[in-house]
């Protein structure tokens, strides 16, 4: 195969809880993350010789801090041979919002490179390769409902039979990932207090169920408690998406993109409507599996 389209989906998160910070900085969590089809296109294209690519058409830049590019430098450290390709990178999905783009495209980097490659590692080793990118990228690889923890890396399948149509609300300020983190740790210390895991059973078992009145208050986020004082409009975007029908709505990751969840299809239309009139960039979305 000489050409590949792949598709590199966002993610949100239904459950996000950071339950301790290790010696290198990195914190532990369990978070409930979910594919959705809000999504980044890269096409991959080999070409002769060794050389690498990249085309993002200005939306972002193509050097080497660029997720695309670091994840090909780790796929081929990992084959322990390299191909030319080019990859061509059109952007979608709003960055430095919660939404895990950035991840997303290096996941599907990893994805496209092994099938150009003729399946030369299995999923599991492209998470592994994945891991030494960012802590998302290996959830990225595998994508669909899955429950993390450790850093992000350690992931059970879970069931996710809500039937519902989402909206996102973007358009605020971005939040620097790490400064999301500095502030927690500012305001938890070692974590060791207000964890709710009985939630997240809950959670996992209305989710199964389909149930979205019974998931409703057992999403949760704990980011929320730092970064909504910073980005008020976070706060505005879920009032606004449940006083339009929203069964539930919260922020995704350390923000500032908030998912709302609808019954259907014309309830998020609507919503994502108002969203627009009061000056955010609103999405309407499925769950991707
Ligand atoms: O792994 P990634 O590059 O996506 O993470 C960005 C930053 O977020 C890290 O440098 C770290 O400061 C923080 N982080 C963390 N704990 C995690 C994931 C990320 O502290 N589990």
């Amino acid at each position: 195969m000489e050409r590949i389209e792949e598709q590199a989906f966002a993610k949100i998160n239904l459950y996000l809880d950071v339950t301790g910070k290790r010696p290198d900085g990195y914190h532990d969590l369990v978070t409930v993350m979910q594919s959705v089809s809000l999504c980044d296109t890269l096409t991959l294209t080999r070409t002769a010789g060794e050389g690498f690519a990249l085309d993002t058409g200005d939306a972002l830049p193509a050097d080497d801090s660029n997720l695309v590019t670091r994840a090909a430098n780790a796929y081929f450290a990992a084959a322990g041979t390299r191909f030319g390709v080019s990859v061509r990178l059109e952007k979608h999905i709003p960055m430095q919002a919660g939404l895990g783009g950035g991840s997303a495209d290096a996941a599907a980097t990893l994805r496209a490179l092994n099938t150009l490659d003729n399946n030369r590692f299995t999923q599991e080793q492209l998470c592994e390769i994945g891991a030494r990118i960012g802590a998302d990228v290996p959830f990225c690889v595998v994508g669909g409902t899955r429950l993390c923890r450790g850093i992000g890396e350690r992931m059970e399948h879970a069931e996710n039979n809500l039937g519902a149509t989402l909206v996102l609300a973007i358009g605020a300020e971005g939040v620097s990932t790490p400064q999301a983190f500095r502030a927690l740790d500012a305001r938890y210390g070692d974590f060791r207090e207000g964890r709710d895991e009985p939630s997240l059973d809950a959670l996992l078992c209305a989710m199964r169920a389909g149930d979205a009145k019974a998931a409703a208050p057992h999403f949760q986020n704990l980011f929320e408690t730092v970064i909504e004082p910073l980005r008020p409009a976070v706060v505005r975007w879920k009032e606004l998406l449940r006083a339009n029908g929203a069964l539930a709505a919260m922020m995704s990751g350390s923000g500032p993109a908030v998912w709302g969840l609808f019954a259907d299809r014309a309830a998020a239309e609507d919503a994502a409507q108002v969203l627009r009139a009061s000056g955010a960039d609103a999405y309407v979305c499925a769950w991707q599996a």
